[in-house]
């Protein structure tokens, strides 16, 4: 009985201690190298050990952290409690982070444009692409980038 409250209590503070700043969790479709290579420059600019989830099941971890299916791409990743959906470019997610809107659950950039970060190609033009807030006040642009 002591022992099973103890361990309730270890495991309470530890999941408080993750939603300050614990490692960033990245969950992605298993394989997927271009997941990787955003991951590389989130660590890398945040500071941060992140961990990659190879998930087969990501399409239910998207819906339990309210991805709308129209801004689907392939890696869905937790910052502090934001939902970062595919290859965000790092300023946004430190300007959401910094601002925390009200009613703005995550950001996404819908499938996978060229150019975006993580999906560079050497010596091609990136694409236009938006990045996209969503949350209980629907989505709208945060940011446009490119074209
Ligand atoms: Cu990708
Ligand atoms: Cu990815």
């Amino acid at each position: 009985m002591k022992l099973k409250l103890a361990l309730s209590l270890i495991l309470a503070s530890a999941s408080a201690a993750s939603a300050a700043a614990g490692p960033i969790v990245v969950h992605r479709d298993p394989g997927c190298g271009c997941c990787a290579q955003w991951a590389a420059q989130v660590r890398k600019q945040f500071g941060r050990e992140v961990t990659i989830i190879d998930d087969r099941q990501r399409s239910s971890f998207q819906r339990t952290q309210g991805v709308p299916g129209n801004v689907s791409s392939c890696h869905t990743a937790i910052v502090d409690g934001i939902v970062f959906e595919g290859h965000v470019p790092i300023a946004d997610m430190k300007r959401v982070l910094a601002q925390k809107p009200r009613g703005v659950r995550g950001l996404a950039v819908a499938g996978m444009p060229m150019g975006s970060p993580g999906m560079e190609v050497p010596g091609q033009r990136g694409q236009a692409f938006d990045v996209i807030a969503f949350g209980s006040t629907g989505q709208r642009v945060f940011a446009h980038h490119g074209g």
